[in-house]
């Protein structure tokens, strides 16, 4: 079990000053002198830590010491700057509150180690990483760098920062840090030119010339030994446990980690070299003729090595060793200096060097260790500002130091004293006033802006006229000299004009610890912070990048002729600015307590001590602390934070919050005494008692945790027991649906049997039944099908009776109805017979009652000539008739009108007759000749062929063409044409029948008015060649066939080749023409046409027969000749042809 541990463990006096007893300043000193010779060097007022310098290094830092504190309570172990660092970091954290670590006290107190003993906490506490611990390292290593540099041995403090130091470092929510700001006030820059009897200058100074290797200090054109150069005093070089060179190391090796490129700090360091080579330039007084005295460097050596080192030109700084210009609006002076103007523009120059490189190193840590994210910073400032310092010679940076110093007791009175005392008459606290110094007085007479002494040197240095610093002094002792805590021999109280220690060039300033003689020299000058314009320009003209960089002022293209703010309006806006930031903070205060001025350890000098601890105002701390509380809370966030300790107020309270919290107080059974309640805070006065309660919260969240860790293990523990139960829900689900489903499968297929016997029983059941009944229906339809046959045969009997009936009853009805019809007959003809004869009686008689009245008026030949007459009259009608109706004069229509008396017969057809021939006739003489000889030649064939051979119908309306081929134009028939010479009368492509086979060879077939030709169709050359004579006739069938034999006469000179049987289309033509050509022959016969349907052709010797069958197509529609045998050639002719 963890044992709990107190302050009040192993105390040694007491731990927290609010529990002394008696309390009493001296037992406040026994108290802190009895743990200090204990080593316990630190003691609380509350929450506030003080801190007795030790000047030893005590064990008490170690990364055991940090594990201890961490995460501890405030009032649990002893007190320690760790438990102050851990509370601060905790509610930073936890809280989400921003925190300042406020750490005063004189110089050589313990800040800046006490600040870095914070920072170094809050490092090994807060989160790791890469990325975490890279960003401590810089944090960390940018103290050493800055000591170098800001850093002096000091008769009080052989470190004693002489600059002003805040740093702001930055956290992420989860409390790693993410970077830092720093802010630097006023660097002592004095020192850089003179340092007092005692002490260094900057530790930079010894460090590089110690720790720097021969090959560097070669490369700075320095040498090794301090005495060489003016700006470092002798006296004091070395300080004991300082080890300037291993400190020239550390300092190296931290601008590395924090981030500088080599090249910086080799800038750096020759600007560094160069401050000490321009404390090494002298100058010489030189008269010149005008009466007027100049300067004039002794040994321009250390000048031509700081120009090589900057880059500048010799001679340019040269003159600005020697001269100041003065611009003034378009008007432009130049003065020369003489040697104390020269010395005094020389330092102006080293100060201004050393003090802008010290801010431009600021600024480039800053760079370096800045925050990256963007997201919200919670923010820890650490103040670590030049100690409270009363030294023999105090100047303007002792009063600008002891100012701030005022202005930062001037807080911790606002936020510990005061606003304590405030809060609790607010909060309605019973409460009686303790007293206590307000140094508010003190800050209003150094800042106050219409009669504040900075306002009064401001007022001075922008003043025209002379102004020195006696007219400053003076216009002091005009102003403040009412003021209490303002003290000068010629100011108008004269309370002091016998007061020796108060020289006549000072003035005493009575500050909250204590009295501070300042020196009134200088302050009008160093307010001033002036360089020469022509220095700052030809600083500018460097080729050295820093150095340009340093002096943007000196740039002519930029010449601001408007003063720039004075050193101490600059300060005081700075400090102000930090004063408010400050308060924005929740503050946590280190009270450093110097316990020697012997920078000596185990030396307690209680005068010095009490002297601090009066001024410091730590009495009235604990007496404010006692007699208040030590502890207060807004009612909300208690009753939030400690709810969980009362049942009824956990986990919910309805009511107010203040009712929350006293329900809660009641239920802890904390004494009445121990806590109050204000207004909107519960006050509680002992710590122990918030530590009880934290105790009680922390068990409570142990047991809230196991809670939880109950709850949430349930819960888990349930989920997954529901799951599983639910899975197990499915499955069995899933199981029992696949069982019941394969249950329900049998029980269905044992049904499905079942009742498919059942049905088929039942079916074969109705089956049976339907079938006696289709049999019963059968029955009963074959028997009135029978009844019905019989029926209808009976009908049909009865029917055919009826018709017969009826039939022998139409029958009779005909019979009798044709007898009756027949003798009606009978009658009418008889009737008619009788009207008949009456009318041919009355006709006779009616004649010959005319002829008898008439006779006597009529000749005896009238009679004759009536009839002769009305003859007449017939035919005059006839012919009359007969003109107008004359059918067309076409000789091939047929019409012709009707006659109209059967006696006019024969002159009708003979009319019919001779109109014919006339009208013939002169159809005929129309014809020209040619188409005379056409019609003759067809009458021609009409006469040969008309009824004699199928073919020629077919031929009657096909125009005799003759050419076929038009063997004259046709160039292939050329030749043949040539050979045949006479007149062409027909040529036509002929089939020459071959006897072998019956089939046809083509052959042109030509007809001149003397022989027949055959030739080949392809080539026209002549095969044969017929004369007419030759020819005794022409066989041709009855049929439609094209077949002709072309008969020779025995004994010709063409009958020895034989006859020749061809086939033509235009078989009629051909004859017909054979025909006429043979005939118009003089002297010869008409050739012969045999036309019958079996003829004899004269093969060679052989004489074969043709005989012309009718019969049905064969080949198609065609003729087709075969040859039986030797004296037999078949040819079938089809009847359609
Ligand atoms: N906690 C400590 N343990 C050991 N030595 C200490 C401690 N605090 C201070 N010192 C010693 O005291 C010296 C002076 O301390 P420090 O530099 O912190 O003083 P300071 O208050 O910052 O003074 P100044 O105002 O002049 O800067 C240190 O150099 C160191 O030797
Ligand atoms: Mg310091």
């Amino acid at each position: 079990m963890e044992v709990k541990t107190s302050l009040l463990d192993n105390m040694i006096g007491v731990g927290d000053m609010v529990l002394l007893e008696p309390l009493s300043e001296d037992s406040f000193l026994e108290n802190l002198r009895n743990r200090f010779d204990h080593n316990e060097i630190y003691t609380y007022i509350g929450s506030v830590v003080i801190s007795v310098n030790p000047y030893r290094s005590l064990p008490i830092y170690t990364p055991d010491k940090v594990e201890e504190y961490r995460n501890r309570n405030f009032y649990e172990l002893s007190p320690h700057i760790y438990a102050l660092a851990d509370e601060a970091y905790r509610s930073l954290r936890d809280q989400d509150k921003d925190q300042c670590i406020l750490i005063t006290g004189e110089s050589g107190a313990g800040k800046t180690e006490a600040s870095k003993l914070v920072m170094s906490y809050v490092a090994a506490v807060c989160g790791k990483g890469q990325e975490v611990n890279k960003v401590k390292e810089q944090l960390l290593q940018s103290n050493p760098v800055l000591e170098a540099f800001g850093n002096a041995k000091t008769v009080r403090n052989d470190n004693s920062s002489r600059f002003g130091k805040y740093m702001d470092i930055e956290f992420d929510f989860k409390g790693d840090p993410l970077g830092g700001v720093i802010s630097n006030y006023l660097l002592e820059k004095s020192r850089v030119v003179k340092q007092p009897r005692g002490e260094r200058n900057f530790h930079i100074f010894y460090q590089l010339l110690s720790g720097a290797s021969d090959d560097t200090l070669k490369k700075l054109k320095l040498e090794r030994d301090f005495s060489k150069y003016n700006y470092l005093s002798l006296d004091s070089a070395a300080v004991n446990g300082l080890d300037d060179a291993a400190s020239f190391r550390t300092v190296r090796n931290a601008m590395q980690i924090v981030g500088f490129m080599e090249d910086e700090m080799q800038s750096v360091l020759q600007l560094v070299a160069a401050v000490l080579k321009l404390g090494n330039i002298e100058f010489k007084p030189e008269s010149r003729c005008n009466g007027t005295d100049e300067s004039r460097i002794k040994d321009k050596n250390d000048l031509k090595e700081m120009c090589e080192l900057l880059g500048i030109e010799q001679s340019v700084l040269e003159r600005a060793f020697s001269y100041r210009t003065v611009e003034a609006k378009l008007e432009k002076v130049s003065t020369t200096l003489n040697v104390a103007q020269a010395y005094y523009a020389r330092d102006a120059l080293a100060k201004n060097l050393y003090t802008r490189l010290f801010s431009w190193l600021v600024t480039r840590i800053n760079e370096s260790i800045k925050a990256q994210a963007n997201a919200r910073h919670k923010v820890m400032g650490v103040l670590d500002i030049y100690g409270f310092e009363i030294f023999e010679d105090n100047s303007f940076e002792q009063f600008i130091i002891n100012y701030c110093n005022e202005k930062l007791q001037q807080i911790f009175i606002e936020l510990t004293l005061r606003e304590e005392q405030e809060e609790y008459v607010r909060e309605g606290i019973e409460w009686t006033n303790i007293e206590y110094f307000n140094n508010a007085i003190i800050c209003d007479l150094i800042e106050n802006n219409q009669n504040g002494i900075l306002a009064m040197l401001d007022e001075e240095c922008l003043r025209p006229g002379t102004v020195t610093d006696e007219t400053f002094l003076d216009k002091l002792n005009t102003i403040c000299a009412e003021h209490q805590h303002f003290e000068s021999r010629l100011s108008k109280n004269s309370k002091f004009l016998n007061d020796h220690s108060l020289p006549h060039s000072c003035f005493r300033i009575q500050h909250y610890a204590g009295k501070v003689l300042y020196r009134t020299e200088g302050f009008v000058d160093k307010n001033n912070d002036l360089l020469y314009r022509d220095l700052s320009q030809a600083m500018y003209k460097a080729t050295h990048s820093l150095i340009k960089q340093l002096f943007p002022e000196g740039n002519p293209a930029k010449v601001n002729l408007k003063r720039p703010p004075t050193a101490g309006f600059q300060f005081k806006a700075s400090v102000g600015t930090l004063m408010r930031n400050l308060q924005t903070k929740n503050p946590n205060y280190i009270r450093c307590i110097k316990p020697n001025d012997k920078k000596a350890s185990h030396i307690f000098t209680e005068s010095l001590v009490r002297h601090q601890v009066r001024y410091l105002g730590l009495m009235e701390n604990v007496r404010v602390r006692r007699a208040g509380y030590a502890f207060r809370q807004p009612y909300e966030p208690c009753l939030e934070r400690y709810k969980m300790l009362c049942k009824r107020t956990w986990p919910h309270w309805r009511g107010p919050a203040r009712e929350g919290v006293e329900t809660l107080m009641v239920d802890l059974q904390v004494p009445t005494d121990e806590f109050s309640y204000g207004r909107s805070k519960i006050f509680i006065r002992n710590p122990r008692t918030l530590f009880f309660l934290e105790e009680r919260r922390r068990q409570c969240l142990e047991d809230l945790a196991t809670l939880i860790q109950k709850i949430y293990r349930g819960w888990k523990r349930r989920t997954e027991f529901l799951q599983l139960k639910k899975s197990q829900i499915v499955v069995a689900a899933w199981y029992r649906r696949f069982a019941q489903q394969k249950k329900y499968v049998k029980i269905k297929s044992a049904t499905t049997m079942v009742q498919s016997y059942t049905r088929g029983w039942q079916a074969r059941k109705l089956l049976r039944e339907l079938k006696y009944q289709k049999r019963c229906k059968e029955a009963v339809t074959t028997i009135a099908a029978y009844w019905h046959g019989t029926q209808a045969r009976m009908e049909l009997r009865r029917l055919k009776q009826e018709a017969r009936n009826k039939h022998a009853v139409t029958v009779i009805w005909a019979y009798w109805q044709g007898t009756k019809a027949r003798r009606e007959l009978r009658r009418l003809k008889e009737e008619a017979r009788r009207k008949h004869a009456v009318a041919v009686i009355w006709a006779y008689w009616q004649g010959l009652k005319v002829r008898r009245e008439y006779r006597k008026f009529f000749r005896a030949n009238a009679g004759k000539k009536i009839y002769e007459f009305t003859i007449q009259r017939i035919m005059q009608k006839y012919f009359l008739g007969l003109k107008h109706n004359m059918p067309p004069m076409s000789p091939i229509d047929k019409n012709w009108p009707a006659r109209p008396y059967r006696f006019l017969d024969g002159v009708h057809k003979e009319l019919q007759r001779i109109f014919h021939l006339w009208r013939c006739k002169k159809y005929r003489s129309r014809f020209t000749e040619e188409k005379k000889a056409v019609y003759e030649e067809k009458l021609e064939a009409s006469e040969i062929f008309k009824d004699k051979k199928a073919l020629y119908s077919s031929s009657v309306s096909q125009p005799f063409k003759g050419d076929y081929l038009e063997i004259s134009k046709n160039p292939k028939y050329q030749k043949l044409s040539s050979a045949v010479e006479e007149k062409v009368l027909l040529a036509d492509v002929v089939n020459k029948i071959n006897r072998a086979n019956g089939k046809g060879t083509a052959r042109i077939f030509l007809l001149t008015k003397k022989n027949v030709v055959l030739a080949d169709q392809k080539t026209g050359q002549v095969k044969a060649s017929v004369p007419l004579l030759d020819l005794a006739s022409v066989s041709v069938s009855t049929l439609s066939d094209g077949f002709f034999a072309l008969r020779l006469k025995q004994g010709s000179a063409s009958a020895i080749k034989g006859d020749f049987l061809l086939s033509s289309e235009h078989l009629i033509e051909i004859i017909t023409k054979l025909h006429r050509t043979g005939a118009t022959a003089a002297d010869q016969d008409q050739l012969n046409i045999d036309i019958s349907d079996e003829f004899l052709v004269q093969f060679k010797q052989d004489k074969v027969c043709v005989k012309f069958m009718r019969g049905a197509a064969r080949n198609g529609n065609s003729v087709s000749c075969k040859r039986k045998n030797n004296r037999l050639l078949e040819v079938w002719v089809p009847t359609t042809a």
